[in-house]
């Protein structure tokens, strides 16, 4: 049997052990991934963390330094990128700016001597799928940003490959346009049944795109799970920290076992105890120095009598729909998400619940999460 045979059909993208050097300069690390056909996989991580080497390394337009790709079963490492069976859409959308939305859509279609009535008909079909019909008779110069975009991807998908790849393909738009965009790659994706890898540094588009997300920092694959697991199971800080917006606040904090139960002790001005039977399976010796993780939306503003904690207010801010209580923590401070209207200001105290279930301990070293 040949080594080919024995690959699973399963994945459509199978990234083994990959690692990418520019020169001295270590850019991707061991990274394995395994994507289903028909996923929408979102690469995301801040600025230089390599998502677009990764993904030019899918495409083949990076050489491999170390690891194989397979795309639908087949090794396509050592391949050039038309043998690939792969289309790409990138941030900037280099249409020919001589030629009609048609004729763009239609190039590839041009240069590999497809039969004309053919390439009318993947166009006049991909453009009813993009909603842009009405469009094919004009030049680039002619079109909005979002159209533009719409036409780069029209020329993506008459190739009908089996992996499609976008590098930020939003970024160039505004910010009520992207939020429309991203909606219509995802309706996109759902009616084609095709399969998607797409990069970009934006949390919210990977969390509401992704059916499976690759979080990335610093070349190393920091965790690959469903938007859900993300962000209720992150791996480490990193993770916690990337994905939400206020993001997650981390606490210094010492763990601790009295006959109330497992707790986390936190400054406050004044020690102060948080209790969490879920604080258990962190498995931990009393006074190990844990790192605590409380999301913002886990405060809940409550009655003096019923508060898990009463803190100084630091400062108010409301952006319309929340408020965002900032919080005294001592020489730390954390963000709550509270409603309107919020009757307090900077100064006050306030007094608050932490749900024991949607705290988490880290390890104060390494940073990987501890409790299940
Ligand atoms: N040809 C190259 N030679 C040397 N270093 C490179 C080269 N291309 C990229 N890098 C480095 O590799 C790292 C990853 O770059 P990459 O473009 O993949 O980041 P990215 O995650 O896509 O960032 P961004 O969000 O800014 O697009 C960066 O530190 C970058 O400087
Ligand atoms: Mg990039």
């Amino acid at each position: 049997m040949t080594a080919q045979a024995i690959q699973q059909p399963s994945a459509i993208l199978r990234i083994d052990h990959l690692k990418k050097t520019f020169g001295t300069t270590k850019v991707l690390e061991d990274i394995n991934i395994d994507m289903p056909p028909g996923g929408f996989l979102v690469l995301v991580g801040p600025s230089g963390c390599g998502k677009s080497t990764l993904l030019n390394c899918i495409a083949g337009l990076e050489e491999t330094s170390a690891g194989h790709i397979h795309i639908d079963g087949r090794e396509v490492t050592e391949l050039p990128p038309r043998e690939r069976d792969i289309a790409m859409v990138f941030q900037s959308y280099a249409l020919y700016p001589t030629m009609t939305v048609r004729e763009n859509i239609a190039f590839g279609m041009k240069v590999r001597r497809i039969a004309k009535d053919v390439q009318t008909e993947k166009v006049d079909k991909v453009a009813k799928l993009l909603k842009i019909e009405q469009l094919l008779h004009r030049k680039p110069s002619q079109l909005s940003g979002g159209q533009r975009q719409r036409v780069a991807m029209g020329r993506a998908l008459v190739r009908d490959p089996a992996l499609f790849l976008f590098d930020e393909p939003l970024s160039n738009l505004d910010a009520k346009l992207r939020v429309e965009m991203r909606a219509e790659i995802k309706q996109l994706h759902e009616k084609t049944g095709a399969s998607f890898v797409y990069v970009t540094h934006d949390q919210v588009e990977a969390m509401t795109m992704g059916s499976q997300i690759a979080v990335l920092n610093n070349g190393y694959l920091q965790q690959l799970g469903t938007p859900d697991e993300i962000y209720n199971k992150p791996a480490n800080i990193f993770v916690a920290s990337f994905m939400g917006s206020p993001p997650m606040n981390i606490l210094s904090a010492t763990y601790g076992k009295d006959e109330q139960g497992c707790y986390v002790e936190v400054n406050t001005g004044a020690p102060h105890k948080l209790y969490s039977a879920h604080f258990a399976s962190a498995n931990l010796l009393p006074n190990t120095p844990v790192k605590l993780g409380i999301r913002p939306e886990a405060f809940e503003e409550v009655e003096a009598a019923q508060a898990t904690l009463s803190l100084n207010l630091k400062l108010v801010e409301i952006t319309g729909a929340d408020t965002y209580a900032v919080l005294d923590f001592g020489d730390e401070k954390a963000t709550a998400r509270l409603g309107v209207p919020f009757a307090h200001s900077a100064g006050d105290t306030i007094h608050l619940h932490i749900d024991p279930k949607q705290m988490m301990l880290f390890d104060a070293e390494s940073e990987q999460r501890l409790t299940s």
